[in-house]
């Protein structure tokens, strides 16, 4: 009697190994779990010299110049919309459309290969993201980043990845109708420059600026929507997925659904990539 008590203690209270959680979560119905592949290239790198060479660091000049620059709507679009790479980033850093740049830290323009096939967009900076300038670099962005390797892909490579917003919002609140309205000429740019094959938009926020509407993401999954003329898929942000974790087998179905959109697309003839390498 004793031993059996013992027994069951040890069991109870034994910290699960690997393999245990594996079959609690698939128990739950929580699987698959998404983990980094072991690729034959280290993963998790940062930008490209390409990338780089295209977004030139900033440096107080260069922020100085655009501050002169800034100009009020709707000469502020047009300017927008003429961007190129090499002045992309002072443009943001100088922004002050919206009262989000009196708190930030530093502006977050987006990251990644430049000419990427797959654009990836979020709704918001958080705190790390904030203090690094750099789109999903938190907790979120782990995930996200495992999200990726699970379609074998990583940030710095045919992936690129921004947000709605470029300025953290106070407390990492939902970006309020007026701050997406300021801001999302920038993110119509990048897409613009990059012209991506496929967008997947990560949350409601994305989907909403970019769609356009109120829809639910319940209601948005599922199918192949357009941005423009590209093909935009709608899932969950992966901060809810974090949050809520059965949705995950969800969001793989959407990503099983970018990529089989992404594989029936036409075979890139080059020219496109020609356009658009930056200046
Ligand atoms: N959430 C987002 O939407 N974007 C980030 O960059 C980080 C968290």
């Amino acid at each position: 009697m004793a031993a059996k008590t013992r027994w069951c203690c040890a069991v109870r209270w034994r910290v699960p190994d690997v393999a245990d959680r594996y079959a609690i979560l698939q128990e739950l119905g929580l699987t698959p779990v998404w983990r980094r592949r072991l690729a034959a290239a280290p993963v998790a790198v940062p930008s490209s010299t390409e990338v780089a060479a295209a977004m030139p660091t900033l440096n107080d000049a260069t922020v100085a110049v655009a501050q002169a620059r800034e100009t009020p709507a709707p000469d502020r679009v047009a300017r927008i919309a003429a961007l190129q790479w090499a002045d992309f980033n002072a443009d943001v850093a100088a922004c002050t459309a919206c009262d989000l740049y009196k708190a930030r830290n530093r502006t977050v323009p987006g990251v990644g290969d430049v000419r990427a096939e797959w654009m990836f967009v979020g709704e918001a900076p958080g705190a790390d993201e904030d203090a690094k300038g750099e789109p999903f670099v938190g907790q979120a962005g782990r995930l996200l980043d495992n999200m990726l390797a699970a379609l074998g892909m990583r940030r710095d490579k045919n992936v690129y990845i921004a947000n709605v917003l470029k300025c953290r919002p106070p407390n990492n609140r939902t970006p309020t109708p007026q701050e997406s309205d300021a801001c999302r000429h920038y993110l119509d740019r990048q897409i613009a420059l990059i012209r991506p094959k496929l967008i997947v938009a990560l949350g409601r926020s994305a989907a909403t600026t970019l769609l356009g509407g109120d829809a639910t993401i319940a209601s948005l999954r599922g199918r192949v929507h357009r941005y423009r003329d590209v093909p935009l898929i709608v899932t969950y942000h992966p901060a809810y997925l974090l949050r809520t974790l059965p949705d995950k087998a969800k969001a793989w179905e959407d990503l099983c659904l970018a990529r089989a959109t992404m594989r029936a697309l036409p075979v890139d003839d080059g020219l496109q990539s020609a356009a658009t390498t930056p200046t």
